[in-house]
Protein backbone atom coordinates (compact mmCIF):
# COMPACT_ATOMS: atom_id res chain seq x y z
CA UNK A 1 0.00 0.00 0.00
CA UNK A 2 1.55 3.48 -0.76
CA UNK A 3 2.96 5.55 1.89
CA UNK A 4 0.50 8.80 3.13
CA UNK A 5 1.86 11.86 1.58
CA UNK A 6 2.40 15.44 2.82
CA UNK A 7 3.73 18.00 0.87
CA UNK A 8 5.85 21.23 2.54
CA UNK A 9 5.59 24.09 -0.68
CA UNK A 10 8.68 26.50 0.02
CA UNK A 11 7.15 30.69 -0.89
CA UNK A 12 9.36 32.36 1.47
CA UNK A 13 11.89 33.84 -0.80
CA UNK A 14 11.37 37.22 -1.28
CA UNK A 15 11.65 37.56 -5.60
CA UNK A 16 13.44 40.81 -5.64
CA UNK A 17 15.05 40.03 -8.89
CA UNK A 18 11.67 40.15 -10.44
CA UNK A 19 11.65 43.98 -9.63
CA UNK A 20 7.66 43.55 -9.59
CA UNK A 21 4.99 44.57 -7.21
CA UNK A 22 3.76 41.47 -7.34
CA UNK A 23 5.15 38.62 -5.48
CA UNK A 24 7.41 36.20 -7.59
CA UNK A 25 5.04 33.16 -6.87
CA UNK A 26 2.07 34.79 -8.04
CA UNK A 27 3.35 35.58 -11.59
CA UNK A 28 1.66 33.27 -13.84
CA UNK A 29 2.77 30.30 -16.90
CA UNK A 30 0.08 29.57 -18.47
CA UNK A 31 -3.04 31.63 -16.96
CA UNK A 32 -1.92 30.12 -13.68
CA UNK A 33 -0.01 31.20 -10.86
CA UNK A 34 3.42 29.82 -10.01
CA UNK A 35 2.38 29.01 -6.45
CA UNK A 36 -1.30 27.39 -7.77
CA UNK A 37 0.80 25.02 -10.40
CA UNK A 38 3.24 23.82 -7.33
CA UNK A 39 -0.15 22.70 -5.08
CA UNK A 40 -2.06 21.51 -8.40
CA UNK A 41 1.21 19.43 -8.51
CA UNK A 42 1.13 18.26 -5.12
CA UNK A 43 -2.68 17.35 -4.99
CA UNK A 44 -1.89 15.18 -8.04
CA UNK A 45 0.50 13.51 -5.83
CA UNK A 46 -2.48 12.67 -3.74
CA UNK A 47 -1.03 14.59 -0.46
CA UNK A 48 -3.28 14.54 2.28
CA UNK A 49 -1.51 17.77 3.52
CA UNK A 50 -0.10 20.58 1.70
CA UNK A 51 1.82 23.41 3.73
CA UNK A 52 2.74 26.22 1.87
CA UNK A 53 6.08 27.98 4.00
CA UNK A 54 5.51 31.57 3.12
CA UNK A 55 7.30 35.17 4.32
CA UNK A 56 6.28 37.56 6.88
CA UNK A 57 7.02 40.30 4.05
CA UNK A 58 4.43 38.83 1.39
CA UNK A 59 0.83 38.84 3.23
CA UNK A 60 -0.97 38.29 -0.46
CA UNK A 61 0.80 35.16 -0.88
CA UNK A 62 -0.42 34.06 2.46
CA UNK A 63 -3.84 35.60 1.68
CA UNK A 64 -3.86 33.23 -1.76
CA UNK A 65 -2.97 30.11 0.45
CA UNK A 66 -5.49 30.53 2.74
CA UNK A 67 -8.11 31.04 0.05
CA UNK A 68 -7.56 28.17 -1.85
CA UNK A 69 -6.69 25.71 1.03
CA UNK A 70 -7.62 27.00 4.42
CA UNK A 71 -5.32 28.40 7.49
CA UNK A 72 -3.81 25.28 8.28
CA UNK A 73 -1.88 25.37 5.12
CA UNK A 74 0.17 28.08 5.87
CA UNK A 75 3.46 28.76 7.78
CA UNK A 76 5.01 31.30 8.18
CA UNK A 77 8.54 31.34 8.25
CA UNK A 78 10.23 35.14 9.85
CA UNK A 79 13.05 36.45 9.25
CA UNK A 80 14.00 33.57 6.58
CA UNK A 81 17.29 32.00 7.11
CA UNK A 82 18.00 28.88 4.75
CA UNK A 83 16.02 26.33 3.24
CA UNK A 84 16.41 23.73 6.19
CA UNK A 85 14.70 26.58 8.21
CA UNK A 86 11.98 27.27 6.21
CA UNK A 87 11.16 23.16 5.95
CA UNK A 88 11.04 23.54 9.44
CA UNK A 89 8.58 26.52 9.86
CA UNK A 90 6.09 23.51 8.56
CA UNK A 91 7.55 20.89 11.42
CA UNK A 92 4.25 21.86 13.71
CA UNK A 93 1.70 21.90 10.89
CA UNK A 94 2.71 18.48 9.92
CA UNK A 95 3.28 17.03 13.58
CA UNK A 96 1.54 13.11 13.92
CA UNK A 97 1.52 12.95 10.55
CA UNK A 98 2.85 9.89 9.23
CA UNK A 99 3.64 9.32 6.20
CA UNK A 100 6.25 10.59 3.27
CA UNK A 101 7.23 14.59 3.27
CA UNK A 102 8.18 15.83 -0.38
CA UNK A 103 9.55 19.32 -0.13
CA UNK A 104 8.74 21.49 -3.15
CA UNK A 105 8.93 24.78 -4.85
CA UNK A 106 6.78 27.65 -6.21
CA UNK A 107 9.07 28.99 -7.97
CA UNK A 108 9.56 25.99 -10.45
CA UNK A 109 6.43 26.20 -12.35
CA UNK A 110 7.02 23.49 -15.21
CA UNK A 111 7.23 20.42 -12.17
CA UNK A 112 4.04 18.56 -12.51
CA UNK A 113 3.05 15.02 -10.39
CA UNK A 114 5.44 12.76 -12.55
CA UNK A 115 8.45 14.54 -11.83
CA UNK A 116 8.05 13.22 -8.34
CA UNK A 117 7.63 9.28 -9.33
CA UNK A 118 11.50 8.82 -9.51
CA UNK A 119 11.25 10.13 -5.74
CA UNK A 120 9.00 7.54 -4.52
CA UNK A 121 10.62 4.78 -6.27
CA UNK A 122 14.02 5.27 -4.79
CA UNK A 123 11.54 5.59 -1.46
CA UNK A 124 10.24 1.97 -2.54
CA UNK A 125 13.69 0.52 -3.12
CA UNK A 126 14.70 1.33 0.43
CA UNK A 127 16.14 5.20 0.38
CA UNK A 128 15.38 6.51 3.42
CA UNK A 129 16.06 10.54 1.59
CA UNK A 130 15.37 10.14 -2.18
CA UNK A 131 16.73 13.55 -3.60
CA UNK A 132 15.75 14.54 -7.31
CA UNK A 133 18.78 15.96 -9.55
CA UNK A 134 19.58 17.27 -12.91
CA UNK A 135 22.26 17.50 -15.40
CA UNK A 136 22.50 21.67 -15.60
CA UNK A 137 23.42 22.84 -19.20
CA UNK A 138 24.93 25.73 -16.93
CA UNK A 139 25.73 24.65 -13.25
CA UNK A 140 26.34 27.89 -12.54
CA UNK A 141 25.10 28.59 -8.80
CA UNK A 142 23.32 25.35 -8.33
CA UNK A 143 24.02 22.95 -5.70
CA UNK A 144 26.54 20.00 -6.70
CA UNK A 145 25.38 16.44 -6.11
CA UNK A 146 28.63 14.37 -4.74
CA UNK A 147 27.82 10.40 -5.61
CA UNK A 148 30.00 7.86 -3.72
CA UNK A 149 31.33 4.84 -5.77
CA UNK A 150 28.44 3.08 -4.63
CA UNK A 151 26.04 5.91 -6.59
CA UNK A 152 24.66 6.57 -3.23
CA UNK A 153 24.57 10.09 -2.95
CA UNK A 154 27.19 11.33 -0.27
CA UNK A 155 26.70 14.88 0.03
CA UNK A 156 25.18 18.43 -1.39
CA UNK A 157 28.00 21.00 -2.09
CA UNK A 158 26.52 24.89 -2.23
CA UNK A 159 28.02 26.86 -5.52
CA UNK A 160 29.47 29.23 -2.58
CA UNK A 161 31.50 26.59 -0.64
CA UNK A 162 32.64 24.37 -3.92
CA UNK A 163 36.27 23.93 -4.67
CA UNK A 164 36.86 23.96 -8.61
CA UNK A 165 36.60 20.36 -8.93
CA UNK A 166 33.21 20.42 -7.27
CA UNK A 167 32.46 23.06 -9.15
CA UNK A 168 33.30 21.24 -12.43
CA UNK A 169 30.25 18.45 -11.54
CA UNK A 170 27.13 19.27 -13.66
CA UNK A 171 24.84 16.86 -11.42
CA UNK A 172 22.65 19.63 -9.71
CA UNK A 173 19.98 19.84 -6.91
CA UNK A 174 16.67 20.88 -8.17
CA UNK A 175 15.61 20.56 -4.31
CA UNK A 176 12.84 18.45 -4.36
CA UNK A 177 13.38 15.83 -2.51
CA UNK A 178 11.12 13.03 -0.22
CA UNK A 179 11.95 11.41 2.93
CA UNK A 180 9.80 9.92 6.16
CA UNK A 181 7.94 12.96 8.17
CA UNK A 182 9.79 12.08 11.46
CA UNK A 183 12.85 11.04 10.39
CA UNK A 184 13.04 14.63 8.27
CA UNK A 185 12.29 16.84 11.01
CA UNK A 186 14.95 14.81 13.04
CA UNK A 187 17.54 15.78 10.51
CA UNK A 188 16.67 19.34 10.30
CA UNK A 189 17.06 20.37 13.34
CA UNK A 190 20.82 18.89 13.29
CA UNK A 191 21.59 21.32 10.44
CA UNK A 192 24.15 24.20 11.16
CA UNK A 193 24.49 27.32 9.49
CA UNK A 194 28.76 26.90 9.34
CA UNK A 195 28.89 27.74 5.42
CA UNK A 196 29.28 31.12 3.21
CA UNK A 197 26.00 32.27 3.36
CA UNK A 198 25.69 31.70 7.07
CA UNK A 199 21.96 29.95 6.40
CA UNK A 200 20.74 26.50 7.65
CA UNK A 201 20.60 24.53 4.01
CA UNK A 202 18.38 21.88 3.41
CA UNK A 203 20.55 20.31 1.47
CA UNK A 204 23.04 19.88 4.68
CA UNK A 205 20.56 17.40 5.46
CA UNK A 206 22.10 14.58 3.12
CA UNK A 207 25.37 14.60 5.72
CA UNK A 208 23.09 14.35 8.33
CA UNK A 209 21.14 11.08 7.28
CA UNK A 210 24.73 9.84 6.47
CA UNK A 211 25.83 9.99 9.24
CA UNK A 212 23.08 8.31 11.11
CA UNK A 213 23.47 5.26 8.39
CA UNK A 214 20.79 6.03 6.41
CA UNK A 215 20.46 5.27 2.51
CA UNK A 216 20.84 8.53 0.68
CA UNK A 217 19.68 8.23 -3.08
CA UNK A 218 19.50 10.68 -5.90
CA UNK A 219 17.12 10.60 -9.57
CA UNK A 220 17.59 12.45 -12.89
CA UNK A 221 15.07 14.44 -14.07
CA UNK A 222 15.29 16.87 -16.90
CA UNK A 223 16.42 19.93 -16.27
CA UNK A 224 13.51 22.40 -18.13
CA UNK A 225 11.08 20.10 -15.48
CA UNK A 226 12.62 21.58 -12.47
CA UNK A 227 14.00 24.93 -13.50
CA UNK A 228 13.57 27.74 -11.23
CA UNK A 229 11.99 31.53 -12.12
CA UNK A 230 14.18 34.37 -10.22
CA UNK A 231 13.42 37.07 -12.81
CA UNK A 232 10.77 38.02 -15.51
CA UNK A 233 13.36 36.74 -18.40
CA UNK A 234 13.34 33.41 -16.66
CA UNK A 235 9.66 33.58 -16.52
CA UNK A 236 9.27 34.23 -20.28
CA UNK A 237 11.44 31.37 -20.31
CA UNK A 238 9.18 28.94 -17.93
CA UNK A 239 5.96 30.49 -20.40
CA UNK A 240 7.98 29.25 -24.09
CA UNK A 241 8.84 25.59 -22.66
CA UNK A 242 4.96 25.41 -21.29
CA UNK A 243 3.80 26.27 -24.92
CA UNK A 244 6.02 23.99 -26.58
CA UNK A 245 4.51 21.56 -24.13
CA UNK A 246 1.22 22.33 -24.81
CA UNK A 247 1.30 22.92 -28.93
CA UNK A 248 3.04 19.35 -28.94
CA UNK A 249 0.21 17.40 -26.57
CA UNK A 250 -2.34 19.17 -29.05
CA UNK A 251 -0.60 18.43 -31.87
CA UNK A 252 -0.16 14.74 -30.69
CA UNK A 253 -4.06 14.54 -30.15
CA UNK A 254 -5.15 15.87 -33.69
CA UNK A 255 -5.49 19.05 -33.63
CA UNK A 256 -4.21 20.91 -36.87
CA UNK A 257 -1.88 23.78 -36.26
CA UNK A 258 -0.02 25.14 -39.39
CA UNK A 259 2.06 27.30 -37.23
CA UNK A 260 1.79 26.43 -33.80
CA UNK A 261 4.36 28.87 -32.58
CA UNK A 262 2.45 31.50 -32.96
CA UNK A 263 -0.82 29.76 -30.79
CA UNK A 264 -0.88 30.76 -27.45
CA UNK A 265 -2.73 28.55 -24.66
CA UNK A 266 -3.35 28.81 -21.33
CA UNK A 267 -2.67 25.78 -18.78
CA UNK A 268 -6.84 24.65 -19.30
CA UNK A 269 -7.66 25.17 -22.20
CA UNK A 270 -9.57 22.15 -23.82
CA UNK A 271 -9.93 21.60 -27.93
CA UNK A 272 -11.12 18.29 -29.92
CA UNK A 273 -8.79 15.88 -32.01
CA UNK A 274 -9.86 17.40 -35.46
CA UNK A 275 -10.10 20.89 -34.84
CA UNK A 276 -8.31 23.20 -36.89
CA UNK A 277 -6.62 26.38 -35.35
CA UNK A 278 -4.57 28.86 -37.60
CA UNK A 279 -2.09 31.40 -36.74
CA UNK A 280 -2.01 33.82 -33.87
CA UNK A 281 -5.14 32.14 -31.49
CA UNK A 282 -4.60 33.24 -28.56
CA UNK A 283 -6.29 31.27 -25.46
CA UNK A 284 -7.17 33.13 -22.45
CA UNK A 285 -8.19 30.47 -19.35
CA UNK A 286 -11.42 28.50 -19.67
CA UNK A 287 -11.64 27.78 -22.95
CA UNK A 288 -13.12 24.05 -24.40
CA UNK A 289 -13.43 23.78 -28.26
CA UNK A 290 -14.74 20.75 -30.36
CA UNK A 291 -13.52 20.04 -33.71
CA UNK A 292 -14.33 23.90 -34.98
CA UNK A 293 -12.38 26.15 -37.43
CA UNK A 294 -10.28 29.19 -35.50
CA UNK A 295 -9.37 31.60 -37.94
CA UNK A 296 -6.20 33.57 -37.64
CA UNK A 297 -6.14 36.03 -34.73
CA UNK A 298 -8.92 35.27 -33.08
CA UNK A 299 -8.87 35.56 -29.01
CA UNK A 300 -10.78 33.03 -26.77
CA UNK A 301 -11.46 33.67 -23.21
CA UNK A 302 -13.99 31.30 -21.13
CA UNK A 303 -15.92 30.24 -24.50
CA UNK A 304 -17.48 27.10 -25.22
CA UNK A 305 -17.19 26.02 -28.99
CA UNK A 306 -19.24 23.07 -30.34
CA UNK A 307 -18.27 21.17 -33.23
CA UNK A 308 -18.29 22.37 -36.84
CA UNK A 309 -18.29 26.04 -35.70
CA UNK A 310 -15.96 28.90 -37.04
CA UNK A 311 -14.47 31.55 -35.05
CA UNK A 312 -12.82 34.44 -36.97
CA UNK A 313 -10.45 35.40 -38.74
CA UNK A 314 -10.13 38.62 -35.73
CA UNK A 315 -13.15 37.41 -33.24
CA UNK A 316 -13.20 38.09 -29.85
CA UNK A 317 -15.12 35.41 -27.31
CA UNK A 318 -15.00 36.46 -23.77
CA UNK A 319 -16.59 34.53 -20.44
CA UNK A 320 -19.61 33.13 -21.05
CA UNK A 321 -19.90 32.86 -24.72
CA UNK A 322 -21.49 29.41 -26.42
CA UNK A 323 -21.36 28.70 -29.68
CA UNK A 324 -23.27 26.40 -31.08
CA UNK A 325 -22.71 23.56 -33.42
CA UNK A 326 -22.08 25.13 -37.31
CA UNK A 327 -22.43 28.44 -36.19
CA UNK A 328 -20.18 31.48 -37.25
CA UNK A 329 -18.76 34.42 -35.62
CA UNK A 330 -16.94 36.30 -38.27
CA UNK A 331 -14.17 39.31 -38.22
CA UNK A 332 -14.52 41.71 -35.72
CA UNK A 333 -17.29 40.25 -33.61
CA UNK A 334 -17.48 40.32 -29.91
CA UNK A 335 -19.78 37.69 -27.89
CA UNK A 336 -19.76 38.22 -24.07
CA UNK A 337 -22.16 35.58 -22.26
CA UNK A 338 -24.03 35.30 -24.90
CA UNK A 339 -25.56 32.00 -26.52
CA UNK A 340 -25.46 31.31 -30.11
CA UNK A 341 -27.66 28.23 -31.68
CA UNK A 342 -26.69 25.95 -33.95
CA UNK A 343 -26.00 27.32 -37.59
CA UNK A 344 -26.56 30.78 -36.44
CA UNK A 345 -24.18 33.74 -38.10
CA UNK A 346 -22.73 36.85 -37.16
CA UNK A 347 -20.07 37.01 -39.78
CA UNK A 348 -19.09 40.41 -39.44
CA UNK A 349 -18.11 43.50 -37.00
CA UNK A 350 -20.64 43.27 -34.30
CA UNK A 351 -21.14 43.26 -30.53
CA UNK A 352 -23.61 40.02 -29.08
CA UNK A 353 -23.27 40.75 -25.14
CA UNK A 354 -25.64 38.98 -22.32
CA UNK A 355 -27.98 37.42 -24.64
CA UNK A 356 -29.13 34.43 -26.74
CA UNK A 357 -29.33 33.80 -30.50
CA UNK A 358 -31.30 31.49 -31.82
CA UNK A 359 -30.90 28.40 -34.29
CA UNK A 360 -29.89 29.57 -37.90
CA UNK A 361 -30.69 33.54 -37.34
CA UNK A 362 -28.14 35.96 -38.82
CA UNK A 363 -27.18 38.76 -37.34
CA UNK A 364 -26.37 41.54 -39.91
CA UNK A 365 -23.09 43.67 -40.02
CA UNK A 366 -22.47 46.14 -37.26
CA UNK A 367 -25.14 44.49 -35.11
CA UNK A 368 -24.78 45.78 -31.41
CA UNK A 369 -26.58 44.40 -28.70
CA UNK A 370 -27.37 47.35 -26.06
CA UNK A 371 -26.57 45.94 -23.03
CA UNK A 372 -25.62 48.28 -20.72
CA UNK A 373 -27.40 51.22 -19.22
CA UNK A 374 -24.35 52.69 -17.55
CA UNK A 375 -26.08 50.77 -14.21
CA UNK A 376 -27.28 47.36 -15.45
CA UNK A 377 -27.19 44.71 -17.92
CA UNK A 378 -30.14 43.50 -19.74
CA UNK A 379 -30.55 40.72 -22.10
CA UNK A 380 -31.26 40.01 -25.93
CA UNK A 381 -33.02 37.50 -26.97
CA UNK A 382 -32.76 36.74 -31.17
CA UNK A 383 -35.16 33.96 -31.41
CA UNK A 384 -34.92 30.81 -34.02
CA UNK A 385 -34.39 31.52 -37.82
CA UNK A 386 -35.04 35.26 -37.13
CA UNK A 387 -33.09 38.08 -39.38
CA UNK A 388 -31.27 41.04 -37.98
CA UNK A 389 -30.41 43.68 -40.37
CA UNK A 390 -27.05 45.32 -40.57
CA UNK A 391 -26.49 48.14 -38.22
CA UNK A 392 -29.88 47.44 -36.12
CA UNK A 393 -29.29 48.51 -32.41
CA UNK A 394 -31.40 46.13 -30.52
CA UNK A 395 -31.87 47.62 -26.98
CA UNK A 396 -32.29 45.50 -24.39
CA UNK A 397 -34.20 44.06 -22.61
CA UNK A 398 -35.63 43.13 -25.98
CA UNK A 399 -36.84 40.31 -27.48
CA UNK A 400 -36.94 39.36 -31.36
CA UNK A 401 -39.18 36.24 -32.12
CA UNK A 402 -38.60 33.33 -34.17
CA UNK A 403 -38.55 33.90 -37.78
CA UNK A 404 -38.64 38.06 -37.72
CA UNK A 405 -36.86 40.51 -39.97
CA UNK A 406 -35.57 43.64 -38.35
CA UNK A 407 -34.50 45.92 -41.11
CA UNK A 408 -31.54 47.74 -41.26
CA UNK A 409 -30.17 50.37 -39.23
CA UNK A 410 -33.02 49.87 -36.85
CA UNK A 411 -33.10 50.85 -33.18
CA UNK A 412 -35.58 48.72 -31.59
CA UNK A 413 -36.84 49.60 -28.42
CA UNK A 414 -39.96 47.15 -27.90
CA UNK A 415 -40.25 43.60 -28.70
CA UNK A 416 -40.71 42.22 -31.90
CA UNK A 417 -43.59 39.86 -32.51
CA UNK A 418 -42.39 35.88 -34.42
CA UNK A 419 -42.61 36.48 -38.12
CA UNK A 420 -43.03 40.34 -38.09
CA UNK A 421 -41.15 43.01 -39.84
CA UNK A 422 -40.05 45.92 -37.08
CA UNK A 423 -38.68 48.97 -38.60
CA UNK A 424 -36.95 51.28 -36.30
CA UNK A 425 -35.91 54.32 -38.58
CA UNK A 426 -36.44 57.18 -39.83
CA UNK A 427 -38.75 56.98 -42.99
CA UNK A 428 -37.19 57.94 -45.81
CA UNK A 429 -37.83 60.85 -48.19
CA UNK A 430 -36.71 62.38 -51.72
CA UNK A 431 -36.50 65.63 -53.19
CA UNK A 432 -37.21 65.43 -56.38
CA UNK A 433 -34.42 67.82 -58.42
CA UNK A 434 -32.99 69.51 -55.24
CA UNK A 435 -29.60 68.74 -56.20
CA UNK A 436 -29.94 70.43 -59.85
CA UNK A 437 -31.08 73.41 -57.91
CA UNK A 438 -28.41 73.28 -55.01
CA UNK A 439 -25.66 73.20 -57.84
CA UNK A 440 -27.01 75.90 -60.04
CA UNK A 441 -27.13 77.91 -56.50
CA UNK A 442 -23.48 77.07 -55.72
CA UNK A 443 -22.12 78.17 -59.52
CA UNK A 444 -19.40 79.94 -59.58
CA UNK A 445 -18.24 79.64 -55.59
CA UNK A 446 -14.72 78.41 -55.14
CA UNK A 447 -14.69 74.90 -53.15
CA UNK A 448 -12.48 75.05 -50.38
C1 LIG B 1 18.68 25.96 -3.62
C2 LIG B 1 19.55 24.78 -3.15
C3 LIG B 1 20.50 24.38 -4.27
C4 LIG B 1 19.70 24.01 -5.49
C5 LIG B 1 18.77 25.15 -5.88
C6 LIG B 1 17.84 24.66 -6.97
C7 LIG B 1 19.85 25.05 -0.75
C8 LIG B 1 20.75 25.47 0.33
N1 LIG B 1 20.29 25.19 -1.98
O1 LIG B 1 19.58 27.03 -3.87
O2 LIG B 1 21.28 23.27 -3.87
O3 LIG B 1 20.58 23.69 -6.56
O4 LIG B 1 17.96 25.56 -4.77
O5 LIG B 1 17.10 25.72 -7.50
O6 LIG B 1 18.76 24.57 -0.46
N2 LIG B 1 13.31 29.81 0.63
C9 LIG B 1 12.53 29.99 1.74
N3 LIG B 1 13.11 30.46 2.88
C10 LIG B 1 14.43 30.71 2.98
C11 LIG B 1 15.22 30.51 1.84
C12 LIG B 1 14.64 30.06 0.68
O7 LIG B 1 11.32 29.76 1.69
O8 LIG B 1 14.87 31.10 4.09
C13 LIG B 1 12.69 29.31 -0.60
C14 LIG B 1 12.79 30.30 -1.76
O9 LIG B 1 11.63 31.10 -1.85
C15 LIG B 1 12.88 29.38 -2.96
C16 LIG B 1 13.55 28.13 -2.39
O10 LIG B 1 13.37 28.16 -1.01
O11 LIG B 1 11.61 29.02 -3.44
C17 LIG B 1 15.02 28.03 -2.74
O12 LIG B 1 15.73 29.10 -2.16
P1 LIG B 1 16.88 29.85 -2.91
O13 LIG B 1 17.43 30.89 -2.01
O14 LIG B 1 16.42 30.27 -4.26
O15 LIG B 1 17.95 28.67 -3.01
P2 LIG B 1 19.10 28.56 -4.07
O16 LIG B 1 20.23 29.42 -3.65
O17 LIG B 1 18.56 28.72 -5.44
CA1 LIG C 1 16.62 29.49 -6.42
Amino acid sequence: MQRARAAVILAAGQGTRMRSPTPKVLHKVGGRTMLDRAIDACEALGCARIVVVVGAHSPQVGAHVRARLGDAAVAIQDPPLGTAHAVLAAKASLEGFEGDVVVAYADTPLTDADVFAPLFALREKGADLAILGFDAVDPGPYGRLILGKDGALERIVEAKDATPEELAISFCNSGLLAADRAALFAWLSQVGCANAKGEYYLTDIVAVARSAQRAVRAAKVAETKVMGVNSQAELADAERIFQQGRRAEFLAAGVAMAAPDTVHFAYDTEVAAGAVIEPHVVFGLGAKIGRATLRAFSHIEGANVADGAVIGPYARLRPGAEIGEDAHIGNFVEVKAATIGRGAKANHLAYLGDGAVGEGANIGAGVIFCNYDGFQKSRTEVGARAFVGSNSALVAPVRIGDGAYVGSGSVIVKDVPPDALALGRAVQTEKLGWATRFRQAMAGRRKP
